[in-house]
């Protein structure tokens, strides 16, 4: 039952328009033919990484044979010596499905992707959502979260921005006057200007948040730091995936927080461009 409902997602997904991994796949094979080669994937690694391999025809081959093993390893054992999108997009939704989700934000115009929660300086009372959306509901619409029963709205701020030719909305929203040591399920949406009128709201058993306890309450914080965590796929998909299930092994230790740090998510080519794509896709990632 798993693997059909598995299967049907990944129909889904290849039937649903330029996705995140598309716009990818499409950067790496070069002659657009829909199959990616190791040397393809030898010059797409070379501009993405800053460092350069060093010159020779020792280190080429080197550099080939690891391609190669890319190729081997992630296009199912299959005798194809190359990589279609399929076999990108099936390590997409396996991702998910370690954590028994799947991959919802392709296909919905408002529904909260890349979703992110950050401390403030006052780490008891406040916290600090952030959310992208496809589309905008419409401009008139602010997006809010919902943290409990009663009275808890917080409103906040959409904006956008034009690199490489990025259309989305990044939502930004404060919350303030929470209690010490809380741990809150929280939804997202959206809400008309008279400030009750919730057109929009989403939820996922998986949204919840923790405030820092009182000092004097405080035990033991675990914190989970990742660095380095490069999202060249398919490469990247191993990095997150050994994450998730570092955090599914230790159930009794959960972090109170994950800090990520540097080098997140080689974006860049090292001049001018940089693939927007890439953040989405290490953003969706790295959500709750
Ligand atoms: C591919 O083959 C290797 C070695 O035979 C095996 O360990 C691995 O599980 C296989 N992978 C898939 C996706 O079938
Ligand atoms: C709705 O809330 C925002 C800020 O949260 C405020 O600026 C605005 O004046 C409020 N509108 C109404 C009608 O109360």
């Amino acid at each position: 039952m798993f693997y059909i409902l598995v299967v049907g997602f990944v129909a889904f997904i290849s039937s649903s328009g330029a996705s995140d991994l598309q716009t990818y796949f499409n950067l790496i094979d070069q002659n657009h033919d829909g199959k990616v080669f190791s040397d393809e994937l030898f010059v797409f690694f070379n501009t993405f990484y800053e460092e350069k391999p060093e010159q020779g025809t020792l280190s080429l081959l080197k550099a080939k044979q690891i391609e190669n093993h890319i190729v081997k390893k992630y296009n199912q054992n299959s005798t194809r010596n190359y990589l279609t999108l399929f076999d990108l997009e099936h390590r997409f939704v396996d991702l998910y499905a370690i954590q028994n989700q799947f991959p919802t934000f392709l296909f919905n115009g408002y529904e909260p992707e890349q979703v992110h929660l950050s401390y403030t300086h006052n780490i008891f009372n406040e916290m600090y959502v952030s959310f992208v959306t496809r589309e905008r509901p419409s401009s008139n619409l602010r997006p809010i979260v919902h943290y409990c029963e009663k009275n808890c709205l917080a409103i906040g701020e959409t904006t956008t921005y034009n690199v490489d030719n990025w259309h989305y909305w990044i939502h930004h929203i404060y919350i303030r006057g929470l209690e010490p040591g809380m741990k809150y399920n929280y939804k997202l949406g959206f809400i008309e200007p008279d400030n009750v009128t919730i057109r929009h709201l989403y939820s996922n058993e998986h949204w919840t948040f923790q405030t820092s306890s009182s000092l004097e309450k405080q035990g033991t914080e675990i914190v989970y730091i990742y660095g380095d965590m490069g999202t060249i796929m398919p490469l990247g998909f191993e990095v997150t995936k050994s994450i998730i299930e570092d955090f599914n092994k230790k159930k009794n230790e959960r972090a109170n927080y994950v800090v990520h740090v540097g080098d997140i998510a080689y974006a860049g080519t090292g001049g001018e461009m940089e693939v927007q794509t890439i953040w989405d896709l290490f953003m969706n990632q790295i959500a709750p």
